[in-house]
């Protein structure tokens, strides 16, 4: 079978985009990461794509008129790379209805918190503001809604009463690193069947 080509977009840090190509590198994923971009230039997750010789390409908001246009020119990029899985990576933005319906059912995010709980920003501090006891993350397919697409994969990490932002996003990040690759992995072996809200793995 031939490797699933993966088109990463993010934000940030990256550091789910290494964790990702850490299970491919591992043999784990049977994929190949086609090129990455964010949507802010300085962001590191650039540098660790590009030190892996990964393309890395910075596509700005500001740089265009519209979000559709926005949009187009990262549809393009990921077109050209013949990219058959967008995983969103700490993405900051929600893409509207024209980007998710020509990649419809083949794009991933993740989130920290069980959704549909703490949805959008902050995740952590809206889990701790609320007292809740328990979080973690998910990881769903996208649809035009903010963090509301079928959800594929979910686990759980306690919240502690001593918990911070960065006591409980530490731990959170640590299941994440291990959880998308394998949401990832069963993409690659065709076993997810969306039926509505419903993600059978199959
Ligand atoms: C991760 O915690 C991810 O769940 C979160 O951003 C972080 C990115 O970290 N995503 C969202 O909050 C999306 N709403 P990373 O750049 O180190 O992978």
């Amino acid at each position: 079978m031939s490797k699933t080509i993966l088109g990463i977009l993010a934000s940030g840090r990256g550091s789910n985009m290494q964790a990702i190509c850490n299970s491919i590198d591992a043999g784990l994923l049977h994929a190949k990461v086609g090129l990455v971009i964010s949507d802010k230039a300085n962001a590191k997750v650039l540098e660790h794509a590009a030190a892996k010789g990964i393309p890395a390409i910075c596509i700005e908001r500001k740089d265009f008129p519209s979000k559709q246009e926005f949009e187009a020119a990262i549809a393009q990029q990921l077109t050209l790379y013949h990219v058959d899985l967008v995983v969103l990576a700490g993405f900051m933005r929600i893409l509207s209805a024209y980007f998710v319906n020509l990649f419809s059912g083949s794009i991933m995010n993740i989130h920290p918190s069980l959704l549909p709980a703490f949805p959008g920003l902050d995740a952590h501090e809206q889990a701790i503001a609320y007292g809740a006891k328990v979080s973690g993350c998910t990881i769903h397919f996208v649809d035009e809604g903010m963090d509301t697409g079928p959800i594929i994969m979910q686990q759980a990490v306690s919240i502690l009463a001593d918990d911070t932002v960065e006591t409980l996003s530490e731990r959170i990040l640590a299941v994440e690193h291990k959880l998308y690759p394998q949401a990832i992995r069963l993409y690659c072996e065709q076993r997810l069947c969306i039926e509505g809200r419903n993600v059978k793995i199959i």
